[in-house]
């Protein structure tokens, strides 16, 4: 049992072979934070580390004799003796906002229960995870509070969110209330964020954590290009390979926070959840609110042991359906191939030489429906444009089918432009606030998704071209951030729900559609990465990282959203040169040494490369091929990274240990450098592997303790026909040989 609970001290261990997590129901009836950390050894009473001894002149205390500011809480609120930032906040009739949820009970489960309407990481055996459910009341209020935390056996993870249950009598507006809240009994940390704008999201940012309150978060209705909604705290001395990290990660798309707050005793408060800003959600009597789950992971062995139990829990335990366990095709996307100057021929020719080269999926995007002939029109009219493809998407899909491909196909479901025959019929089903202006973006405005009855006709249009038409991908596409945001269905106390509830709608509409067309691949995307979460993974296995294909950018990109997200969620794709978002030039070879670490693909037009250039895209198809298992669903290492070195480095090992690549990026070339080794990881120490282009085996302890030496033409190891280049990149592949 994973979940111990200590009657007599009244304490709660939840652990496994790597973590312990400690609760405590302090003489107050609420919740104490005792510990999150390494797995330590189980004891009746971990008492001695509540500390809650007053100081003098400040403390304001209750009859119990202590004050809440120096106790560290589990979901702590403001109002009595605590002036933190609380977990949550409940707005009465009354306009009282204090409450008091003290300990009523508490149950401890095997297995994991299913969030009603979110996302949420899940177990396949109630053996996987044992679950502690709290439940706390407000007397006054008759209002309940359940804590639900999951311990996974073998994963050093915990999943956990909140509950409120209103049984009084009168209605409660919740305004806060938070998936994650955790103090830690210091400040020693780093905080790293992940933060960008659109074509450069997931960049690594770091700093030392002092006094005073830093935080990240999105207030445009998608978790955004701007920032993520998943940080990290780690030791100062904790880097990629050993010491002391925290990852918090929220499974949500929406608006969110978070936060740390270090207090003036150096005690530090994470928290993570909804954005509090612009939310307030009405509790009738007998409602229920849920709020997303958050994920915590521990690592004693560095920030790339805390990427690798998220890398593991969210591809086998978050993502889902048929594609969860399968390699991903190789597909080529139309979209910087023509934009959105198309028709069927022309199409049809960029798949045949896509199909000759080895493609497997042939994606068709933007521009196919609707009288779409630029942005400026036709979004929610869901049918395709006769004039561009006279024998609609059922006729095209047919002919890739035939050219033996599959066939995807872009949807933005969310928009609608004002020149729509949507919007003529419908001018209501955009969100937008009375009397006040609706601002576009990429000329389009946002359904009010929090309306069932907008969903629901979205589901129709889209569902009858799946069923007639051969359509095995979708790449579903949002691109804009929601403003004005305010749902005429919904009562005037109500519009604080609707950025939650437009979120809600979204999962509705995907969780129709998967369940309905299960067989279907989901890349989910926002103009790039706008909505690279981890809510999204629940539903599409994968994700367009960046608009941003410049091979160069893209390592950074890649790196960065490494962190917190799997190799195979990254929709990863080699573009043409000059690269249409930088006009950078980069050699073929490189823009596929990037991509490969990804779910891969092109996006551009095979027919306008030279004979060369196509001889080089069939190797590096064939290449993608052969190593995709041990790429996308093998255990992933940052080496070096380019946000501190002019060569940047990973590595993939399989789960065997059989088999690695290393991907070895230079950014700008060097002239008569240094000789230089990459310290492999993860390898068999005892294994003898032969690294191709050597003529000499290895074994693991010497290339991860003496390292690779790698084979840079600019420092002197001149390799025949080899000429290093700015943008120069390579791939080491080892392979075990027999013992
Ligand atoms: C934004 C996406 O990120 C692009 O890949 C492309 O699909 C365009 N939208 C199409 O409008």
């Amino acid at each position: 049992m994973s979940v111990i609970f200590h009657q007599a001290s009244r304490e709660f261990h939840l652990c496994n072979d790597g973590i312990s997590y400690i609760i405590k129901i302090l003489p107050n009836d609420q919740l104490g934070q005792l510990y999150f950390g390494k797995r330590i050894h189980d004891r009746e009473d971990f008492g001695y580390l509540l500390e809650f001894a007053n100081r003098p002149m400040t403390s304001v205390q209750q009859d119990y004799g202590f004050s809440m500011e120096h106790v560290r809480q589990e979901y702590p609120a403001y109002g009595t003796t605590d002036f933190r930032v609380p977990a949550l906040e409940v707005l009465q009739e009354d306009g009282s906002r204090l409450t008091n949820f003290t300990y009523e009970s508490h149950r401890i489960f095997a297995g994991k229960p299913k969030l009603k309407d979110l996302p949420a990481t899940y177990v396949e055996g109630e053996e996987e995870a044992d679950t502690l459910e709290i439940t706390l009341t407000d007397k006054l209020l008759d209002m309940k509070l359940i804590l639900l935390y999951t311990v996974f056996n073998g994963e050093n993870a915990i999943a956990r969110s909140a509950r409120f249950e209103n049984h009084g009598k009168k209605a409660v507006h919740v305004t806060r209330a938070m998936s994650l809240s955790l103090d830690l009994p210091d400040c020693d940390y780093d905080w790293i964020q992940f933060s960008g704008a659109w074509s450069r999201e997931r960049q690594v940012k770091a700093r030392r954590l002092e006094q005073g309150i830093l935080a990240v978060s999105s207030a445009r209705g998608h978790s955004s290009h701007n920032h993520n909604p998943f940080i990290v705290l780690k030791r100062p001395e904790a880097d990629e390979f050993q010491g002391e990290v925290m990852g918090f990660s929220l499974v949500y798309s929406g608006n969110f926070l978070a936060q740390a707050e270090v207090d003036t005793y150096n005690v530090t408060r994470v928290m993570l959840g909804i954005n509090p800003f612009a939310f307030s959600w009405k509790l009738e009597s007998g409602e229920t609110f849920q709020t997303p789950e958050a994920v915590m992971a521990y690592s004693g062995e560095g920030l790339n042991g805390m990427s690798q139990t998220l890398h593991r829990l969210y591809r086998s335990r978050l993502a889902r359906g048929v594609w969860r366990d399968r390699v991903r095709p190789v597909l080529l996307n139309n979209w910087e191939a023509t934009y959105f100057d198309f028709n069927e021929e022309k199409l049809v020719d960029i798949a045949k030489a896509a199909r000759e080269d080895g493609v497997e999926l042939f994606v068709l995007d933007d521009g196919w429906f609707g009288a779409r002939s630029s942005d400026s029109s036709g979004l929610g009219d869901w049918y395709a444009n006769e004039e561009r493809l006279p024998n609609g998407i059922k006729g095209l899909s047919e002919k890739i089918e035939a050219l033996g491909m599959k066939f995807g196909l872009w949807v933005e479901l969310e928009m609608v432009n004002p020149d729509s025959d949507l919007y003529r019929q419908h001018p209501d089903w955009a969100l937008q606030t009375p009397g006040r202006t609706c601002s576009q973006g990429r000329n389009q405005l946002v359904l009010d998704f929090a309306r069932k009855e907008v969903v629901d006709h979205i589901y129709n249009m889209i569902a009858k071209i799946l069923s007639e038409s051969k359509v095995s991908y979708i790449k579903w596409d949002m691109n804009r951030s929601i403003t004005e945001c305010y749902s005429k269905a919904f009562p005037a106390d109500r519009q604080g729900e609707i950025f939650h509830r437009y979120i809600l709608g979204v999962y509705s509409l995907y969780e129709r559609l998967i369940q309905n067309f299960p067989e279907i691949l989901f890349e989910s995307c926002a103009s790039g990465g706008g909505r690279f979460d981890a809510g999204m993974l629940y539903y599409a296995p994968q994700c367009w990282t960046s608009d941003d294909s410049d091979a160069v950018e893209r390592i950074k990109i890649q790196y960065g959203t490494s962190f917190g997200y799997p190799v195979v969620s990254m929709g990863a794709h080699v573009s043409a040169t000059p690269n249409h978002q930088l006009y950078r030039l980069t050699p073929l070879e490189t823009r596929g040494n990037v991509a490969y670490f990804g779910a891969f693909g092109y996006e551009l037009d095979l027919q306008k490369l030279s004979e060369d250039e196509r001889k080089t895209v069939r190797k590096q198809i064939a290449f993608m091929k052969e190593y995709r298992e041990v790429i996308q669903f093998g255990t992933f290492y940052r080496l070096q990274s380019p946000f501190e070195h002019n060569i940047a480095a990973w590595m993939v090992v399989s789960e065997d240990k059989k088999t690695a690549l290393v991907g070895y990026y230079k950014i700008l070339n060097d002239v008569n450098c240094e000789f230089r080794r990459l310290r492999l990881k993860g390898l068999d120490p005892d294994a003898k592997y032969e690294v191709e282009g050597k003529d000499n085996w290895f074994y693991g302890d010497e290339l991860m303790n003496g390292g690779l030496v790698t084979t840079d033409p600019s420092a002197g190891q001149v390799i025949a026909g080899e000429v290093c280049t700015d943008f120069w990149s390579k791939i080491y592949v080892l392979k075990e040989k027999d013992r």
